[in-house]
């Protein structure tokens, strides 16, 4: 009985999520992404190629005042296999209203969210790259939060997409003070690894993606000097 109901708990939770199962701030709120007539919603798998250039956000109502969106790889591989995996801001757009009329984008009726003021990015858009490293599926999860009227929050939103690297869409979004009014996300899979595929063949196989990563490494006469050349491109690779 009181499991049962636990389990309905649950399930009601992750069925009004629209941010990633455990990833913080949860958004019960449904931002419509698409890349052209693309969409990019409920953590689908797109190829990368379809993710070149920045996408149309649109909500289903009517937003009142003025809005940043956050997107953000909450994947990026560690630089030492079995260590942490950290965030990357891939964009941050601040100044974004509500259209006063609706359109349909990718076939899904929004009100779009524009950038009437033209306000420049704080963190230009960065197309996903993930490498051939676990975890080879990274979760773009985007955060659209409230910046009306408040400059202080802009303040402290622009101080922290100054920094793309370590990101912690937690920490920054709670230190600006700003409420999530929509999330979302979706998934890019790097293209050369097990298992991978452009419609739904994301499960990501640790154990072959493993010994792939052995594999490779292997190949190499020096194993010390290919360490250290494998934490040199771990430490400047783009993500
Ligand atoms: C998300 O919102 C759009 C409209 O903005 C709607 O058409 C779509 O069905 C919603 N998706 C989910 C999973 O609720
Ligand atoms: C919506 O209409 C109002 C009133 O005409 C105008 O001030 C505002 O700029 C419009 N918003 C957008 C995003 O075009
Ligand atoms: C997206 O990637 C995550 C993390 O790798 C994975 O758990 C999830 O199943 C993927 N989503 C889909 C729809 O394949
Ligand atoms: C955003 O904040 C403004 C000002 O407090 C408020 O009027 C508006 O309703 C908020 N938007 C949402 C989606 O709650
Ligand atoms: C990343 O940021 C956290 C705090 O959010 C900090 O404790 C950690 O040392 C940072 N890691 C690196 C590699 O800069
Ligand atoms: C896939 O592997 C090929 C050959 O090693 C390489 O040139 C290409 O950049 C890789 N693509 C990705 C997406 O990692
Ligand atoms: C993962 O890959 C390994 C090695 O190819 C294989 O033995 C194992 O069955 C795979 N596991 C799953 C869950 O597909």
């Amino acid at each position: 009985m009181l499991t049962s109901c636990l389990m309905a708990v649950a399930i009601a939770s992750t069925a009004t999520a629209f941010t990633p199962p455990g990833a913080q701030p949860v958004s019960t709120k449904n931002l419509t992404v698409a890349f052209g007539n693309t969409l990019a919603i409920n953590g689908m798998n797109l190829p990368r190629d379809a993710t070149g250039s920045a996408p149309s956000l649109g909500t289903a109502e009517k937003l009142t005042g003025t809005y940043a969106i956050l997107m953000v790889d909450l994947d990026i591989p560690p630089a030492m296999e079995g260590g942490a995996t950290s965030q990357l801001l891939h964009w941050m757009q601040t100044g974004l209203e509500s259209a006063n009329t609706s359109t349909t984008i990718a076939g899904t009726k929004v009100f779009e969210l524009v950038n009437p003021s033209k306000a420049s990015p704080v963190a230009a858009y960065r197309q996903p790259n993930p490498p051939n490293r676990n975890p080879v599926s990274h979760r773009y999860t985007q955060f659209l939060v409230n910046t009306t009227g408040n400059t202080a929050a802009l303040a402290s939103l622009t101080q922290a997409g100054a920094t793309i690297r370590n990101f912690s869409a937690a920490n920054v979004i709670k230190s600006a003070g700003v409420d999530v009014a929509a999330g979302n996300w979706f998934n890019v899979t790097n293209a050369n690894a097990t298992g991978a595929g452009t419609n739904g063949a994301s499960q990501t196989n640790s154990t072959s993606q493993a010994a792939a990563g052995g594999a490779v490494r292997m190949t190499g006469n020096s194993g010390a000097a290919l360490a250290g050349l494998w934490l040199l491109v771990a430490a400047v690779a783009i993500l």
